[in-house]
């Protein structure tokens, strides 16, 4: 008799479902399994073998064959344990053979029988509600598949014997209740910026408009500081942006304790960051730190000291929102429409620029520095400031500073027009002025008479590339957002090609 138990394999974070089919047949004492499966799959084997030994069920002297259907769906990580060992259970008549028929299983068996937390509950949990399944997973990550829907039907033992109780119905196993992460009410803010006016004007823009920011500036003039305060004036995630993070989070085995939060993320990804560490894949594949920073914010410090190559993998995500990794026999797409936050040093020694300083090194000081980063990769960046020393007297005998509760109000109102705007051309999924298409910006931001001669003596002049040209529309269309107009005029322009100026600077030493 073949016993037959629904699983998933993930591509990307969807769960394509899977049949786990087990036959228990007279033969060569053994068990076997098969379909295309990877090495912590081949594993199992031992896992379920002890788990079921320490659940007081032993294996009969016959011959155990697990298929993985379709044979063609490489199979990755560990979450096939438990869906084994039941399907093992329902064959030597453990537990009721239809009583798995309604669910999708996924978990991983410790050899004491106890059932260990899998990532990718909440993909599975989604995909289970699709097909309209129920979900066992182990207890550890029910908080988090409780998410996908208050009506899909979710087991989460702790162990195989908790399980069999509960098809018994000697102790019922109740139904896990969603976890919030508390948001976090101390995060830095930006009243603890003293002066950097002109760049906490910066960063309220890009925030507002979800622009691609750089910041260049001597050492210690504050440049992380602002970026760290960057998420307190962000607009908290939607509910399809919320599942659509937290998705990717769970396929990382990335959400603690299975609890989401609504807060955009922000990733800080080390300069030392490998190509799959950013862009993801590796031995199994996961999403990387783009991927992670999906609706979010990607802060990349120390920027020309991430290698050449890893920066400019990121040249693809910027454009197309995603992360496609190609394996030797699949593709695997991760989302990642990331907001690029970067800083740097204007060169080496990091004081070109300053009043009074010479580098020792010369002009290749910065030339040297700065042509890290390579001009496609400067030519997706909206907006690029100087963020000079503090001076003496803004530390001593600071203005008072805006605190990041009033800066995150007009954001958020900025938000609420173009989302508004959206809408009425017709495109929803549009969140954000950077997210729009080219044809669409063109519409959207208009400018008038005076602005357009100003635009076409700086695209002149600069030798804007068609890219950068958008991206001057998309900057100023935030910036009449923020000031709540309708059209985009001169004064806004003007503003958007000061942004871009900066780094055409950049561009040219490098
Ligand atoms: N504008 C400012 N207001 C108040 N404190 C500041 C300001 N700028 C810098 N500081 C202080 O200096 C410290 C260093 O700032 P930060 O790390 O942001 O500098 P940085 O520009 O990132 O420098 P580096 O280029 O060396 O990374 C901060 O922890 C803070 O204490
Ligand atoms: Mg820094």
């Amino acid at each position: 008799m073949v016993a037959r138990v629904s699983t998933v394999a993930f591509q990307g974070i969807e769960g394509v479902p899977v049949d786990v089919q087990v036959m228990v047949a007279p033969g060569k004492v053994g068990m076997q399994i098969v379909g295309l499966p990877d090495k912590a799959v081949a594993e199992s084997r031992e896992r379920v073998q002890a788990a079921l030994h320490a659940s007081g069920l032993s294996l009969p002297a016959k011959k155990v064959t697990v298929n993985l259907a379709p044979a063609d769906l490489p199979k990755e990580g560990s979450h096939f344990d438990l869906p084994i060992a039941l399907g093992l259970m329902a064959a030597l008549g453990a537990i009721p053979g239809d009583a798995l028929v309604g669910y999708v299983v996924i978990g991983e068996l410790n050899l004491d029988g106890t059932i260990a937390a899998v990532a990718g509950a909440l993909p599975a949990a989604i995909g289970a509600n699709g097909l309209g399944k129920g979900l066992i997973c182990p207890a550890d990550s029910g908080a988090e598949a409780a998410w996908a829907g208050s009506a899909i039907d979710i087991l989460a033992p702790r162990s195989l014997i908790a399980l069999a109780n509960h098809f018994r119905g000697t102790q019922v196993l109740s139904r896990p209740e969603p976890a919030v992460r508390a948001s976090a009410a101390n995060m830095p803010d930006l009243a603890d910026i003293k002066g950097q006016e002109s760049a906490k004007r910066a960063l309220e823009v890009a925030a507002a408009g979800n622009h691609n920011l750089l910041m260049v500036g001597p050492p210690g003039s504050g440049k992380s500081m602002l970026a760290a305060r960057l998420p307190s004036i962000l607009p908290p995630l939607s509910p399809t942006e919320l599942l659509e993070v937290s998705m990717i989070h769970s396929i990382a085995g990335q959400l603690p304790g299975g609890k989401l939060s609504d807060r955009r993320p922000f990733r800080t990804p080390h300069h030392s960051a490998t190509m799959a560490a950013m862009i993801g894949g590796g031995l199994r594949a996961k999403p990387g730190e783009a991927s992670l920073a999906h609706n979010g914010v990607l802060f990349l410090d120390e920027f020309p000291e991430f290698t050449p190559q890893v920066l400019d993998a990121l040249r693809q995500p910027l454009e197309t929102a995603e992360c496609i990794i190609a394996r030797a026999n699949h593709r695997v797409t991760y989302p990642a429409a990331i907001q690029l936050v970067a800083a740097m040093n204007p060169c080496r020694c990091g004081m070109a620029g300053e009043p009074g300083h010479s580098c020792a090194r010369g002009p290749r000081c910065v030339s040297d520095y700065q042509g890290r980063i390579s001009g496609p990769l400067m030519d997706r960046i909206d907006i690029r400031i100087d963020v000079p020393s503090v001076t003496a007297a803004d530390l001593i005998r600071p203005a008072p500073a805006e605190p990041s509760a009033v800066v995150a109000r007009r954001v958020a109102r900025a938000r609420d027009i173009q989302t508004d705007r959206f809408i009425a051309f017709g495109m929803p999924q549009v969140l954000s002025n950077a997210r729009c298409s080219t044809a669409m910006i063109e519409k959207m931001a208009e400018p008038d008479a005076g602005g357009l001669q100003l635009l076409r003596d700086a695209a002149e002049k600069m030798k804007f590339s068609a890219r950068g040209y958008h991206r001057v529309l998309k900057v100023a269309r935030t910036l009449a957002d923020l000031d709540e107009k309708a059209t985009v005029g001169r004064i806004h322009l003007a503003e958007a090609i000061s942004y871009r100026i900066a780094g055409e600077r950049l561009t040219a030493a490098a």
